[in-house]
């Protein structure tokens, strides 16, 4: 997945829009875009959109971001949408593989409830919006074979911390930011799901959003959050591997197929050995996931 474009699940109107948006997932939500009060309402609107397009032909994956396992909505939230079987919640607040367990046994007992095949819903968790969750970014290895991705998010650590932003004024990533974004990639890489980029919020800014998906791509995320549907083609375009891209992995394996055995060969005059090869793979895996 490239893009997720975030939604609030309230709204019916941007959920139509969504869908046309050329996302690879919407993101329809629970928690912060909607007010304790109207939680009840769109869970409602969220189920009924879910079963309303289900059956579409090419459409993106549906993920429900349902309230966090602290705020004591999750069970209020699952009851109300699994039985409408989204291809994936997103878990808010996540601290560790633990919390993971739990959200699996909360899956598992709906899906059975509702007749749907164990583990048929899978799990992206956003990791680092505690300060306790950074500690234990190193444990979601093996918690769940529902785990599809983690990402990461600031705006709720940097109220934990206490910070005045979050941001410098380039719009960039301060520090204690980037260690969470880093914790996040070394966490998804440790647990073998892919990392997603979190959001870019100023969505005026195209070429802000721009080179924040280059670095995230740069730096090993499988592709980024939006939050409105302008930032879309942007991130469709900039985590799709280029044809020079491709061209290139390709190069490094049949350079290794032509030569069973060996550990590392040349190409173009540089030395090209083991990881080199399981970078290309990988990228050649994306290239192939987007034909
Ligand atoms: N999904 C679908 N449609 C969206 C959208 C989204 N995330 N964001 C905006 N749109 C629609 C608008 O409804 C509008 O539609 P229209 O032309 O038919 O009226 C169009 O895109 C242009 O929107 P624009 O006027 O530029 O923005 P806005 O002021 O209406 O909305 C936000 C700005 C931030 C409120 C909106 O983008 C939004 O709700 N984003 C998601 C928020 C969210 O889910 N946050 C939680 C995760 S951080
Ligand atoms: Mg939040």
């Amino acid at each position: 997945m490239r893009s997720l474009l975030f939604v609030p699940a309230d709204s019916p109107k941007k959920l139509d829009k969504a869908m046309t948006s050329g996302a690879d997932a919407l993101i329809i939500d629970l928690e912060d875009s909607i007010a304790h009060d109207a939680k009840a309402h769109a869970r409602e609107v969220a189920a009924a959109f879910l079963k309303s397009v289900a059956g579409m032909p090419s459409r993106p994956q549906l993920i429900v971001r349902v309230n966090g396992l602290q705020t004591g909505l999750t069970d209020a939230d699952l009851d109300a949408i699994v039985g409408a079987k989204p291809d994936a919640i997103m878990l808010p607040k996540a601290e560790g593989g633990a919390s993971i367990v739990h959200t699996d046994a909360k899956l598992a007992v709906r899906e059975a409830l509702n007749d749907l095949p164990d583990g048929s819903i899978k799990i992206l968790a956003i990791a680092t919006e505690t300060a306790a969750a950074l500690f234990l970014a190193g444990s979601y290895a093996g918690a769940s074979a529902r785990m599809s991705a983690l990402t990461w998010g600031a705006e709720d650590l940097s109220a934990e911390f206490g910070a005045e932003a979050n941001r410098d004024a380039q719009g960039r990533v301060l520090d204690p930011y980037r260690l969470a974004r880093t914790l996040c990639l070394a966490g998804a890489a440790a647990a073998e799901v892919a990392a997603i980029d979190t959001v870019f919020v100023d969505f005026r800014d195209g070429e802000g959003l721009r080179r924040e998906c280059e670095e995230a791509r740069r730096d090993g995320f499988a592709g980024k959050m939006a939050i409105h549907p302008a930032q879309v083609p942007v991130i469709n375009e900039l985590f799709t591997p280029t044809a020079d891209a491709t061209a290139q992995a390709q190069a490094i394996v049949d350079a290794f197929a032509a030569s069973p055995g060996v550990g590392v060969v040349s190409i173009n005059g540089v030395m090209i050995d083991r990881p080199h090869l399981v970078r290309a793979k990988r990228l050649l895996a994306r290239a192939a996931a987007r034909n």
